[in-house]
C-alpha cells in the first residue's frame, strides 16, 4: 500500500469483525512500528498486546470492576484533555462528538446512549486485538511525544495489513482497575489502548469521516514564493 493510501485511508475503527488476526502479523505489526523514531534512539514504549481468552477475560473483569461507575469523569495519572478544554480545541471536540453520535443514531440528550458507546470502548470495539501502550514514569513531554509517533507509526502500518485501529485513551480513565489485570508494573504509566482488528465496514459509526482544520490554520508557511 501507497503510504499517502495507508494514511488517507486511516480512520478510527469503532466497530469490528469477530475475525481473528494472526499472532505472527501482530508480532511483526508492532516490531515493523518499532522502526518509529525517538529523541536520541530512546525506544520509551512498552506494549502489552492480548487477543484470544486473555483478551476475553480482560474485558469481563473490567467491565465487572467498573459496576456502575461513569468512567467518562474520570483521570488516571494524567489528565486526557486540559481542563477546562479552550478554543479552538473545546469546539472541534465537540463537533467530533456531534458527528460521531450522530453516526450512531444517538440523539444530543441522549445520555445513557452516549455511555453505552462510551462503554464500548472497554471492550475494544469488538476488535480481536487489544495492545496497551505505556512508558516509565520517569519520561517526560519529549518521550510521550516519541510513544505518540510509535502510535501513528502503528495505525499507517496496520492499514498495510489491511487492518484498521482505534487508538482509545478512554483505558487511561481507568487505570487503577487495567494496570494490575494486564500486570503493568508500578515503574509504567498507562498512555493509552489501542483496538486492532479487521473493520465492519457495515457499521454506520465506521462511516464517519472526520474534519480536518485547513492546513494555513496549523502552518505558518515562511519564505515560500507559492503555497
Ligand atoms: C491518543 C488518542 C486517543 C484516543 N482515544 C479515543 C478513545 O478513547 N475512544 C475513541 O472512541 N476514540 C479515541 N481516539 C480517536 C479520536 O477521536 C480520533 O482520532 C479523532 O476524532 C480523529 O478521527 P480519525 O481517527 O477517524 O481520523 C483517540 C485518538 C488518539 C490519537
Amino acid at each position: 500500500m501507497h503510504v499517502f493510501e495507508a494514511v488517507d485511508s486511516r480512520k478510527s475503527c469503532r466497530a469490528f469483525l469477530p475475525t481473528p488476526v494472526d499472532g505472527a502479523l501482530v508480532r511483526e505489526l508492532i516490531e515493523r512500528a518499532t522502526r518509529a523514531a525517538s529523541g536520541g534512539n530512546l525506544q520509551p514504549w512498552s506494549i502489552t498486546a492480548l487477543t484470544g481468552a486473555a483478551l476475553a477475560d480482560l474485558v469481563r473483569d473490567v467491565r465487572a470492576a467498573l459496576g456502575t461507575l461513569d468512567p467518562r469523569n474520570l483521570n488516571g495519572d494524567y489528565p486526557v484533555y486540559p481542563e477546562p478544554l479552550f478554543e479552538p480545541f473545546r469546539t472541534r471536540r465537540f463537533e467530533n462528538g456531534v458527528a460521531l453520535y450522530r453516526a450512531l443514531g444517538v440523539a444530543r440528550g441522549d445520555d445513557a446512549g452516549r455511555l453505552a458507546q462510551y462503554m464500548q470502548n472497554y471492550a475494544f470495539f469488538g476488535a480481536p486485538v487489544g495492545l496497551f501502550i505505556a512508558l516509565d514514569r520517569r519520561c517526560g513531554p519529549g518521550q510521550w511525544t516519541d510513544v505518540g509517533g510509535f502510535l501513528a507509526t502503528l495505525m499507517m502500518l496496520a492499514r498495510g495489513y489491511g487492518l484498521s485501529t482505534c487508538a482509545q485513551e478512554s483505558w487511561a480513565r481507568i487505570t487503577t482497575i487495567v494496570t494490575p489485570l494486564i500486570g503493568l508494573p508500578d515503574t509504567e504509566m498507562l498512555f493509552c489502548g489501542v483496538a486492532v482488528g479487521y473493520a465492519d465496514e457495515n457499521a454506520p459509526v465506521n462511516r464517519v469521516r472526520t474534519t480536518r482544520a485547513g492546513v494555513d490554520e496549523v502552518c505558518r508557511f515562511v519564505g515560500f514564493e507559492t503555497t
